[in-house]
C-alpha cells in the first residue's frame, strides 16, 4: 500500500472526530491544550492564541456541525 494511502486509512486512529461535539467538552480540551495540561504540540499551537471569547466561538462552531 503507498504511504499515502496508508496515512489516510489510519488517520482515524489519531485525529479525533470533533463534529457535533458537545461544546463545553471542547472548550475545556481546548483549554487543556493550550495550558499544556494536556501536551499535544501541535494542538498547542493551535489554541495557544485563542482567548476565551474565540475558544468558546470555536467550540460552538464544531457543536453545530454533523
Ligand atoms: C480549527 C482547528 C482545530 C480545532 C478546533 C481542534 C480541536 C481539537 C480538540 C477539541 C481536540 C480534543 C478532542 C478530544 O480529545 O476529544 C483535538 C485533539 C487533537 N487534534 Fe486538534 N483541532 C484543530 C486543528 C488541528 C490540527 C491542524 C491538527 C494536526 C495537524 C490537529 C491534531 C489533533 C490531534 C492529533 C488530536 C488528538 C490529541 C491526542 O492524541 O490527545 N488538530 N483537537
Amino acid at each position: 500500500m503507498r504511504d499515502i494511502e496508508r496515512f489516510f486509512r489510519e488517520a482515524v486512529y489519531y485525529f479525533p472526530r470533533l463534529a457535533g461535539q458537545h461544546s463545553q467538552y471542547v472548550l475545556k480540551q481546548l483549554g487543556s491544550l493550550q495550558s499544556d495540561m494536556r501536551s499535544v504540540a501541535v494542538m498547542h499551537g493551535v489554541a495557544q492564541s485563542l482567548r476565551l471569547e474565540q475558544m468558546r466561538a470555536v467550540a460552538a462552531y464544531v457543536e453545530s456541525l454533523d
